[in-house]
């Protein structure tokens, strides 16, 4: 950690306009009073938050952490997460707003109030309900980006019935997996999704998977694309026959605060995805406070996130924080540069976009692409914009400012990760100075710290590892079937003042102003486009390869993606080294995980740089693949010539 240097130079501060702050929820002294207000009495700060909920019993109580790493919030507290995001809007103002304006990429397009919201959720909880679906049971959702995959959402949640939604792009393996682990018991998808033009053919995947899942009993599908299906009798019923038999009417399943609302999987260090499993009072509370303050939302701005529901982004900002709120969800099916590379601008002046989220990898993308797209467009509606799943550069932190947001609005630069459910690191519109590159500062009731090792704190600007030292509502609670993972992924490393805290795998420093520089991970996770990729996992799906003995994978710099993946193969002996051979393995990586894990390059090598004990030195061959040579120590390295072999040899970069 030692060797931890920043990297980030732009110096350049930027104040929120005098109109912004004017009419945002908070100004300084409005923070400084919330931070006094949050450190006084933390856990008074996050039962009043919840009262931005609905509960059928109100809670009296916050933080539980008597069974520490293990934590309860507001667990006397019992509520329907769906009754804040739908029932209580339809006796006020907001019963025929828009709750979702939806795009498909094909041009199509439907608005739905959140009077049509209600029902359709209903309607599609009823039908679950009719299909014996119950609380506590688990649902697979497994759809591209349509209205209907919201209504699965809260549909899952007004039953309380536990959803995991799954990426669209993601394998039929994957979604084996991933439906096995949970212990699923049925699956929501379509026939197929858009995706530049092509059909992503969804009910297939499901079909391959389900030939090794037997505790699926339902497959409900959507028909979005038409095309030709096999639909298994008894197992598989269109969504359309289901919920229109149903009046929208289905009370909702009122449970305890500490009911797993869902969980998602995501990357770690070995080849097993981790289910991440979040609350329903807890992380709802979360998702309420930071969506109001952070994206300073009001009644009247139209919202545009541009993540999928697949990830946490969607789950935390497309559906619960926006709609708990009230607001006016733009919902996006396709891609960017679909059919033209100003889609999403085209978008935003549609339907006069005010508030827009997106991710780095996104904003670098359009810089490649020219000024020219998003200077056709007025954009004039903007006032605030986002990004998250990755740092910014500077140099993207000041295009978006300028030429998406015209030089007039603010930017939140938002700092969280699947686990923490919700944003943890970041201005707040109106109050916080921005540097650009920094998610700056820790949200009110959030304890954020950059420590050694040991524990102790760093100084100003000296790198080290990112934990949370109070447990937070959004946090999350186990990892699903696996408790012992839980403490030992997030809690087994770092001790504060001799309690284990929570480690966020994030290297990080604060600089002179107390302003927050994350810095990438420690650990063998990627950071691929905003994605998280476990360099474990694509190892795993090379080695299933027969022609693969051995495979190690590290990540690159890369100027758009962020990270690009290297993988350094070892073949099995009467294999070639050929590009058709890196060509097939690729496949057999986007056949195991999907595309969104295809590495970048695949190095053939002889042998790998390991220690005497038989380590693999990632360290080694981060450098070779980052610089073309190894120049750190190598002292402890086994067989010296393997390097000079890596070095010499290229890569087969197609
Ligand atoms: O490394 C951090 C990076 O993304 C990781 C979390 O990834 P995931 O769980 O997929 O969630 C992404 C969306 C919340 C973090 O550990 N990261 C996320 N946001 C930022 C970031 N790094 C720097 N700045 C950010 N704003």
């Amino acid at each position: 950690m030692k060797t931890i240097d920043s990297v980030l130079s732009e110096k350049t501060m930027f104040p929120p306009s005098g109109t912004f702050v004017e009419q945002a929820h908070l100004d300084q002294e409005g923070l400084r009073s919330l931070r006094e207000e949050a450190s006084a009495d933390p856990d008074g700060f996050w039962l009043k938050q919840a009262q931005q909920l609905v509960w059928r019993t109100p809670p009296t109580q916050a933080l539980d952490q008597s069974q520490h790493p293990f934590v309860r919030w507001f667990a006397d507290g019992q509520l329907n997460i769906t009754e804040s995001c739908l029932d209580r809007h339809l006796t006020t103002h907001r019963r025929n707003k828009a709750a979702l304006i939806w795009e498909g990429e094909p041009g199509d397009q439907r608005v739905i109030t959140y009077f049509e919201l209600h029902r359709e959720v209903c309607r599609a909880a009823a039908a679950l309900l009719r299909l014996g679906i119950k609380t506590g049971d688990r649902v697979i959702i497994y759809m591209p980006m349509v209205p209907e995959l919201v209504f699965a959402v809260l549909a899952c949640a007004r039953i309380g019935a536990t959803h995991s939604v799954i990426f669209g792009g993601f394998s039929a393996e994957a979604i084996r997996d991933r439906i096995n682990d949970a212990g699923a018991i049925a699956v929501l998808t379509a026939d197929g999704g858009y995706r530049r033009g092509k059909v992503v053919p969804l009910k297939h995947n499901v079909d391959e998977a389900l030939k090794h899942c037997p505790g699926i009993r339902h497959v409900v599908v959507v028909s979005r694309t038409g095309q030709d299906i096999t639909m298994h009798p008894g197992r598989d019923h269109f969504w359309n026959d289901l919920v229109k038999a149903e009046s929208g009417h289905c009370e909702p399943a009122i449970v305890s605060a500490e009911h797993p609302l869902f969980i998602l999987y995501t990357s770690g260090t070995t080849g097993k995805p981790k289910g991440v499993v979040h609350s329903t009072g807890g992380y709802a509370t979360q998702v309420a406070f930071s969506t109001k303050y952070v994206f300073d939302l009001r009644d009247e701005d139209t919202y545009f996130c541009t993540a999928d529901v697949g990830w946490v982004t969607g789950h935390s900002y497309i559906v619960y924080g926006p709609l708990i709120h009230g607001a006016s969800v733009v919902m996006y099916e396709g891609a960017p540069d679909a059919p033209h590379k100003g889609r999403f601008w085209e978008i935003i002046d549609k339907w006069g976009v005010t508030i827009f989220y997106t991710a780095p990898t996104a904003i670098r993308a359009f810089m490649r692409w020219g000024d020219q797209f998003p200077r056709a467009y007025r954009l004039n509606t903007l006032r605030l914009l986002g990004t998250v799943g990755e740092p910014i550069n500077p140099a993207a932190w000041i295009w978006y400012h300028e030429q998406i947001g015209r030089g007039r609005c603010p930017i939140v630069d938002t700092w969280w990760q699947t686990e923490t459910g919700g944003m943890m690191v970041s201005p707040l519109p109106g109050a916080t100075v921005a540097k650009p590159g920094s998610c700056t500062q820790p949200l009110p009731g959030i304890a954020v710290e950059v420590v050694h090792k040991d524990g102790t704190r760093c100084g100003p600007n000296e790198g080290g590892y990112l934990v949370v030292t109070r447990p937070w509502p959004g946090q999350l609670r186990t990892v699903w079937g696996d408790p012992d993972r839980y403490s030992k992924t997030y809690f087994g490393d770092i001790k504060v003042g001799g309690r284990p805290v929570y480690f966020t795998g994030d290297r990080a420093r604060f600089d002179e102003d107390g302003y927050l520089w994350v810095m990438g991970r420690v650990d063998d996770v990627l950071n691929v486009a905003g994605h998280r990729i476990g360099t474990a996992e694509v190892e795993s799906a090379l080695v299933s390869h027969p022609h693969v003995a051995e495979a190690a994978v590290v990540g690159r710099p890369d100027e758009l993606k962020g990270q690009a993946i290297v993988a350094f193969v070892t073949l099995r002996s009467g294999h070639s080294q050929t590009p058709e051979t890196a060509a097939l393995l690729k496949d057999q990586v986007v056949r195991e995980i999907g595309a969104i894990a295809r590495p970048d390059d695949i190095r053939f090598t002889d042998a790998l740089p390991k220690t005497r004990s038989g380590k693999i030195m990632r360290r080694l061959l981060r450098e070779i693949a980052t610089t073309g040579k190894a120049v750190g120590d190598v002292t402890t390295l086994e067989d010296i010539a393997v390097l000079q072999r890596l070095s010499a040899s290229d890569s087969d970069e197609e």
